[in-house]
């Protein structure tokens, strides 16, 4: 009696638990192989990728991946991630490379962004650079760090001083020359350059060429500089826009927008451009950060889409759901996968609540009540959720379990988009080969804040929507 009193109270608060516990929790490690945008990604202990406004530096033939350490709790610094790969698709954790400070600029209720790391070719040494701030982002400055070793630790060395004042900024970047030359880029498109000993600013290569131009992204093909940035628009995406040039003083000429008008930069903010230089090609990875504000630690994800470059003409003209780049060639492939389709009107999909199934020019299904859900039990190693993204959408809460009811895998993801846009957001890790239960809940809420001038941003309610289910063999 009491042992069936205790299963019960168990399986209750097993039950509770996966309804009501925080999201995140550490689970199957990430396996996957290729490039996923929009999707969380898992490290090798199963934590969401949390690396945000961030850069890559290749360095003894690996990737490392540095980025913004997040929570879902708040925006203060949490420290700047580090991960490392030889894919570009699986990341290692390797540290919290610069940890939250115990005082001081980078201290508690701090803010700390868009982290960028560069060799400096004379010394062999690492250095940082950031943008630190206050909460309410009233005290920005580009700050520096050092370290001998590439994932830190990282010594926080205070702002990086022009002509001994520091650079009251905040959106900033990094550009090493192929001569090694150091830039801080900063919004507004200024290019300021770095002395040999990467330690303070020893010139303004660029005056300021327009106003808005956050997250300044710089990089070079041939004789050609590519300038990119966004507008100002807080965390919400927007078409992102970009000039080019023959030599970093400019003259810099507006080149316009170069993804599709309206898919406000494919629902991303720029943050770095990776050339993935191999034997027969070179790929540019065009970086771009969908931040999700407030749930930044789980629903933030990635845009990582190779650019078309032609002259001065680069472009992103479609969206690559998932793709491979072959780091020895360089060369870039669609990834097609060997996934079946499952539509939202299957009848092995099981919706539990107020679920209604709209069919306009595409067919979903979508539930707005906190709890409502649906569930699918599958034979394969992998799953994925396809969405139509909607301006009133919320977030979905995922639960993977095998047929035991162990939780393999579990997250928040946004659902929201301010156009209209159907996408994959969910992908489970690769697993071995089994029977699994997918199950989806409205979360009951939803991405939505307002900034510094008090503007309101995000969705208007908590709706999920499904289009379909990918299931791989
Ligand atoms: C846009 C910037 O690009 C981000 O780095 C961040 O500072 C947000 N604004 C904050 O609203």
């Amino acid at each position: 009696m009491l042992n069936q009193f205790c299963t019960k109270l168990f399986t209750g608060f097993i039950y509770f638990f996966i309804l009501n516990s925080a999201v995140c929790v550490a689970q199957q490690a990430g396996k996957t192989d290729a490039i996923y945008s929009g999707v969380p990604w898992y490290d090798q202990n199963g934590n969401v990728v949390s690396a945000h406004g961030a850069n890559i530096i290749r360095d003894n033939g690996k990737y490392y991946l540095f980025g913004e350490a997040h929570s879902d709790t708040s925006n203060a610094f949490a420290g700047f991630n580090c991960y490392s790969s030889t894919d570009l698709y699986n990341w290692k954790f390797e540290s919290i490379a610069l940890p939250l400070q115990p005082a001081g600029k980078l201290g508690p209720n701090r803010v700390g962004e868009r982290v960028k790391v560069m060799k400096n070719p004379t010394s062999g040494e690492y250095f940082m650079y950031m943008h630190a701030d206050t909460l309410g982002y009233k005290d920005q400055f580009v700050g520096y760090a050092i370290s001998k070793n590439i994932t830190g630790p990282y010594q926080f060395k205070g702002p990086i001083l022009f002509n001994g004042k520091p650079i009251k900024k905040w959106d900033m970047g990094t550009f090493q020359d192929q001569d090694g030359k150091g830039y801080i880029l900063t919004h507004g498109g200024v290019i300021h350059q770095l002395a040999d000993d990467y330690q303070s600013i020893v010139a303004e290569t660029n005056k300021q060429l327009t106003s808005g131009f956050e997250s300044p992204t710089l990089f070079r093909k041939g004789n050609i500089y590519y300038f990119i940035g966004s507008n100002l628009t807080s965390w919400e995406k927007n078409d992102n826009y970009y000039y080019t040039a023959s030599s970093l003083s400019g003259p810099w000429t507006a080149q316009g927008l170069f993804a599709p008008k309206g898919s406000l930069t494919w629902n991303s903010q720029t943050t770095f451009v990776l050339p993935v230089e191999g034997t027969k090609d070179t790929t540019f990875i065009f970086m771009g950060d969908r931040w999700s504000y407030p749930r930044q630690l789980s629903a933030a994800t990635y845009v990582w889409q190779p650019l078309n470059i032609l002259g001065t003409a680069i472009s992103i003209p479609e969206y690559m759901q998932a793709w491979q780049v072959n780091t020895s060639t360089g060369e870039k492939t669609q990834f097609k996968g060997n996934f079946k389709v499952i539509e939202n009107s299957n009848k092995s999909i099981h919706y539990k609540g107020k679920w209604l199934h709209v069919s306009d020019t595409t067919s979903i299904s979508r539930a707005t009540d906190k709890n409502d859900s649906f569930s699918y039990t599958f034979r394969g190693k992998q799953i994925g959720l396809y969405t139509l993204a909607l301006p009133d959408n919320g977030y979905a809460k995922i639960v993977l379990q095998n047929k035991k009811g162990k939780l393999i895998n579990q997250n928040l993801v946004d659902l929201y988009s301010k156009t209209p846009k159907i996408g994959l957001v969910y992908l489970s890790p690769i697993l071995p080969h089994n029977d699994y239960t997918l199950r989806v809940f409205v979360a009951g809420e939803r991405p939505n804040w307002s900034d510094k001038r008090k503007s309101n941003y995000g969705s208007t309610a908590n709706t999920i929507t499904i289009d379909k289910l990918i299931v791989r063999k």
